[in-house]
């Protein structure tokens, strides 16, 4: 397991490169990735058959080229993410499945591709079924079902209940059975993820139910999958869940089912967040500083279009400053951060709800630079063009070197595809 990282406020350099130096050979705001941290993360999930990355946390082609080459095998949830894939080298079809579809529904172009490419695909709802059994009968397909209780970090992120729209309704298993049947479709795999965020006492729960729905499907099952959620720790209060143990309650829930069912199954997991949360800085410029009453504005160039994590759960991302004279001590000051947007929501030190806080942070002047940490997972991919704003740059760093992974977006780029109508 990880040590308990420490979350400095003050910082020199990312991955042994100035900050500074990033800042201006790229410019603000860029997200910059360190290799090292997401390879660490690999080596921490080996002792799983499969390592499935959720690459809704992070999509983008280097990220996926770097973790393909690493062994690690893809999840994939729109026909954008399956080209993806295809793009960055993985293979669709085989045995391996090296690219899998989950999501709820398929929309007319996804369902066109993993016919097309032989995707192997996880259905989350029964029509789905259905739907691929009338295209395409014979195939292998995983269940991923609901179990009927859930968790995460946040309410929006809890993926289980019947609050939840995700995954085909414990109790409609049999009707599913059927569906298949009918179009000659092998259930080959069980998959359950009951959110983002999720602790060891909700997964025993989910080891129980997963084995229960494994042997009412009977034999033809040869792949269980304990879904994503891995949590990581954003602030010194948080830990990570201890992984051995997690395993071994997998693995456990694992071979019972390998002596009920006399045959071996390969256990998968399929995280998102653990592999590249901590790899991922967004490096910003504080671009205005003002005193509002009592509260001191840090405001940067980077905002919720960036990074709408806050915004959307009040999620907590440490802070640091990088100090232009290289100092290693700065007094603090409690200040309110936030970006550029029209929008009184658009500050990164807020609680769910909206409720602007306080971070304690060096004293910074402007044209300083601030970077919002540990934002590699859910971070660019969530970022959106809102006030017409360009998507950030992105660079990666690998054994030393840092390399653009992603242009910044140009003004043309952001209108690309619009027309004004002739006049009439
Ligand atoms: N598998 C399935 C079926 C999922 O729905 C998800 C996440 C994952 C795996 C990966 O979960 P992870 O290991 O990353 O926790 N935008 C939110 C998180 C949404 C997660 C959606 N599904 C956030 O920023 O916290």
């Amino acid at each position: 397991m990880p040590a308990i990282p420490t979350f400095p406020t003050l910082r020199h350099e990312i991955a042994g490169i100035s900050v500074g130096d990033l800042a201006r050979a790229f410019g603000t705001p860029t997200y910059v990735y360190d290799a090292a941290k997401i390879l660490e993360r690999v080596e921490d999930l080996r002792p799983f058959d499969v390592i499935r990355y959720a690459q809704k946390a992070c999509s983008s082609l280097a990220i996926l080229d770097l973790v393909r080459r690493q062994g690690v095998v893809v999840d994939a949830v729109s026909a954008g993410e399956i080209r993806r894939a295809l793009a960055a080298g993985y293979k669709a079809g085989g045995q391996n499945s090296e690219i899998v579809y989950t999501a709820d529904i398929f929309d007319r172009e996804v369902l066109d591709l993993v016919i097309q490419h032989n995707i192997h695909v996880n259905c989350g709802s029964p029509d789905m079924i259905d739907q691929l059994g009338e295209r395409a009968p014979g195939r292998n397909i995983t269940l991923r079902i609901n179990p009927g209780f859930g968790h995460g970090h946040s309410q929006k992120t809890n993926t289980g209940g019947e609050q939840s729209k995700h995954g085909i309704w414990h109790a409609q298993l049999d009707d599913c059975l059927r569906r298949a049947d009918r179009h000659g479709l092998m259930i080959s795999g069980i998959h359950m993820h009951i959110g983002s965020g999720t602790d060891l006492e909700h997964l025993a729960q989910v080891c129980g139910s997963l084995e229960k729905t494994v042997l009412a499907v009977g034999r033809s099952v040869t792949n269980i999958s304990a879904g994503g959620g891995l949590p990581i720790p954003y602030n010194a209060g948080q830990t990570y869940v201890d992984l051995p143990e997690y395993f071994r309650l997998w693995d456990a829930t694992r071979k019972r089912l390998e002596e009920k069912l006399g045959h071996k199954l390969t256990l998968e997991i399929e995280p998102g967040r653990y592999l590249v949360a901590e790899s991922g800085y967004l490096v910003s410029e504080i671009r205005a500083i003002k005193q509002m009453g009592d509260n001191t504005f840090y405001l940067l160039d980077a905002g919720f279009n960036n990074l709408a994590r806050p915004i959307l759960y009040g999620a907590y991302h440490p802070m640091s400053i990088v100090p232009k004279d290289g100092a290693k001590e700065r007094p603090t000051s409690d200040v309110v951060v936030g970006g550029p947007l029209c929008e009184s929501g658009d500050i990164f030190t807020q609680e769910e709800g909206g409720f602007v806080c306080k971070r304690t942070l060096p004293v910074a002047s402007i044209g300083e630079f601030l970077v919002l940490e540990r934002a590699g997972a859910y971070g660019f991919v969530m970022s959106s063009n809102y006030n017409s704003k360009p998507l950030a740059a992105e660079v990666l760093i690998q054994n030393g070197k840092a390399e653009l992974i992603r242009e910044r977006q140009k003004f043309e780029d952001i209108i690309r595809g619009e027309r004004i109508p002739s006049p009439r």
